[in-house]
C-alpha cells in the first residue's frame, strides 16, 4: 500500500493544466478528463512514475498502458503507422480509438509501460483539457482509466476521488466524460483486429476499412491480448443479473428504454433507447446502484453501435470474481 499523499482537486482551467504539467514532470500522478473516461496520467518516459501509477491503481503488472499524445504527428516518435493505421488515424483521431502499432526501437516510452512488448497502444484524445495538457507537457502521457484496478471506470472527477484519494497528486475536474466508455482498441500489427469494443462503434471502423475487423478471442488461461479483456473487470460489488425482464425482491434495476418495470431503486441508461446516452450514463449508474443494493437486474441492451461496448462492460461486471 503506497504512503498517503495529499490529493489536490482543481477545476479545469489554465492554472490546473500548468500545475498538472509540473506534477507530471516531477514524476507525479494526475487524473484528467478525456472524452471516454477519466485517465490517471504519468510521464510515459519515466519508469519510476509508471511504477507509482501501477501501485496507485493496484494494477497487475502485465497490463500494458496506452500512450496518449496530442496529435498523430507525435505518434511518429513512438511507433510506425501501417497503411491501415494511417487510414484509421486520419479519419478517427482525435477520438475514442486506440491503435496498437509496431513500436520503434528508439521509442522513449518506458518498458514498464509497454510491459516489454514490441508493440505500443497509442491514442489521441478528443478533449480540450487532455489536449492542452499533452501540449503543455510535451511528452507522451500513459493513462489507464483512473479507478482502482478492477473497479468501474470513472466518468466524473468524484468517481476518481472516491477510488484514488490519498494515492495520487492531482485531479483535474472537467465535468462528465461525454462518451462514457473506454476507447475502442484496434491492433494494426497484422490484419486489423478488434481487441476491445469501445466508444467508437465497430461498424464505423469497418466502413472506413472496407472490410470486417478480425475479432480477438480472449485466450482462457493465458495473458490476454488486451488485459482489459480479463473476464472479471469493471466489477461493482453487487452481483449483476443480465437481460432481466423483471425485477426480483431486493434487486435494484438498471433499465434501458421506455418500457422499464417499476423498482424501488431504478436508473434508466436512456429512457428513449439512445445507445450514445446509455454509454455516457453506464459507469455512473452502475456506481449509484452498487451503493443502493447488493444485486442489480440489468435490462437487455441491443448489441449494435455502442451497445457492443456496453454489453462487453456489463458481461465483465457480471463475471465471477477471481
Ligand atoms: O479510453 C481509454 O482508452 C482510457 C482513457 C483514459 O484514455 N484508457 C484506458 O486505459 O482504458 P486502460 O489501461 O484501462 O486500458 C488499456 C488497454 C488494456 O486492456 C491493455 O491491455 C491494452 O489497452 N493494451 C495496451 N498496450 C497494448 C498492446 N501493446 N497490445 C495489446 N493491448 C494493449
Ligand atoms: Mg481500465
Amino acid at each position: 500500500m503506497p504512503a498517503e499523499v495529499a490529493t489536490r482537486l482543481l477545476p479545469a482551467n489554465r492554472d490546473a493544466i500548468a500545475a498538472a504539467a509540473r506534477v507530471l514532470g516531477d514524476g507525479g500522478l494526475v487524473a484528467f478528463p478525456t472524452e471516454t473516461v477519466y485517465g490517471l496520467g504519468a510521464d510515459a518516459t519515466n519508469g519510476e512514475a509508471v511504477a507509482r501509477l501501477y501501485a496507485a491503481k493496484g494494477r497487475p503488472r502485465f497490463n500494458p498502458l496506452i500512450a496518449h499524445v496530442a496529435d498523430a504527428k507525435a505518434t511518429l516518435a513512438l511507433a510506425r503507422f501501417t497503411d491501415d493505421a494511417r487510414l484509421l488515424a486520419g479519419v478517427f483521431w482525435p477520438g475514442p480509438l486506440t491503435l496498437v502499432l509496431p513500436k520503434h526501437d528508439t521509442c522513449p516510452v518506458s518498458e514498464l509501460a509497454t510491459a516489454g512488448l514490441d508493440s505500443i497502444a497509442v491514442r489521441v484524445p478528443d478533449h480540450s483539457i487532455a489536449h492542452d495538457l499533452l501540449k503543455a507537457f510535451g511528452k507522451p502521457i500513459v493513462a489507464p482509466s483512473a479507478n482502482q484496478s478492477g473497479h468501474v471506470s470513472p466518468t466524473l472527477a468524484e468517481h476518481v476521488r472516491s477510488d484514488l484519494e490519498g494515492r495520487i497528486d492531482l485531479i483535474i475536474d472537467g465535468g462528465p466524460a461525454s462518451v462514457g466508455v473506454e476507447s475502442t482498441i484496434v491492433s494494426c500489427l497484422g490484419a486489423p483486429t478488434l481487441l476491445r469494443p469501445g466508444g467508437l462503434p465497430r461498424d464505423a471502423i469497418e466502413r472506413v476499412l472496407g472490410h470486417a475487423l478480425v475479432i480477438a478471442e480472449a485466450p482462457a488461461d493465458e495473458t490476454p491480448l488486451a488485459p482489459g479483456m480479463l473476464a472479471s473487470h469493471y466489477a461493482p460489488k453487487s452481483s449483476l443479473r443480465l437481460n432481466a425482464i423483471d425485477v426480483r425482491a431486493g434487486e435494484a434495476l438498471l433499465a434501458f428504454g421506455p418500457a422499464a418495470p417499476a423498482a424501488a431503486h431504478a436508473l434508466n441508461l436512456s429512457a428513449s433507447g439512445d445507445l450514445v446516452e446509455a454509454a455516457a450514463n453506464l459507469f455512473h449508474h452502475l456506481r449509484m446502484l452498487d451503493a443502493a443494493a447488493t444485486s442489480i437486474a440489468v435490462m437487455p441492451i441491443p448489441n449494435e453501435g455502442l451497445g457492443e461496448a456496453i454489453n462487453d462492460r456489463l458481461a465483465r461486471a457480471a463475471a465471477p470474481r477471481p
